[in-house]
């Protein structure tokens, strides 16, 4: 990767093929990596050996990992469900503990959940909306539209680090539904 950021580089929301424009790292999440997310893990895991569909797939733009530098990614989140209850990234926490995140909706219908020791809160998600997330909050989010993708930009510092045990420790309070057209959130674990 870089020792450090060329000047007047630049990346573009590739709206038509949903992508990152000169991203230079990816990563595919399918059912079968997103063992413990859903209450129907049963499902989840027979869903896995079957059809394994891709749940969401991230475009990132790398950076050195110092403080300063920024990193950025587009999230593209498959509409779905396990059993009734809406595809979701894994989430996590951040592991140095002073770095917030900035989210900016770029397409689709979902809520962000934060999460902080038995604090749960959420933010709907649609096309504009820029949510924040304070340092310290676990985050994860959820396509709560069977239409289409949910599809989102972050922000978040280089130094930030992905902390995906903490949430088996401190899990997500709430849980998103199918119900009618719409969704309803429930307790979690
Ligand atoms: C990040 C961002 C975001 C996130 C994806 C996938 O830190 O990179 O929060 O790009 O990684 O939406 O979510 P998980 O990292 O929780 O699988």
């Amino acid at each position: 990767m870089y020792e450090k950021i060329p000047a007047g580089f630049f990346t573009a929301f590739d709206r038509q093929n949903s992508l990152l424009y000169n991203a230079d790292d990816y990563e595919e999440r399918k059912l079968s990596d997103l063992q413990g997310c859903f209450v129907a893990e049963e499902i989840r895991h027979q869903m896995a050996l079957q059809e394994n569909k891709t749940v969401y797939r991230v475009y990132k733009k790398t950076a050195p990992l110092v403080a300063g530098e920024l990193l950025q990614a587009v999230t593209v989140l498959f509409p779905g469900t396990v059993n009734g209850e809406f595809f979701m990234t894994r989430g996590h926490y951040h592991i140095h503990p002073k770095c917030a995140e900035i989210f900016f909706c770029l397409g689709g219908r979902g809520l962000l959940l934060l999460q902080k020791g038995n604090e749960t809160k959420w933010v709907e998600m649609k096309p504009d909306v820029i949510a924040y997330i304070p340092a310290g909050w676990g985050h994860r989010t959820v396509n709560t539209s069977l239409a289409g993708p949910l599809v989102f930009i972050a922000f978040w510092p280089a130094v930030a680090g992905q902390n995906y045990q903490r949430r088996l420790k401190e899990p997500f309070g709430k849980r998103v539904f199918q119900a009618d057209r719409s969704y309803v959130i429930g307790d979690g674990d």
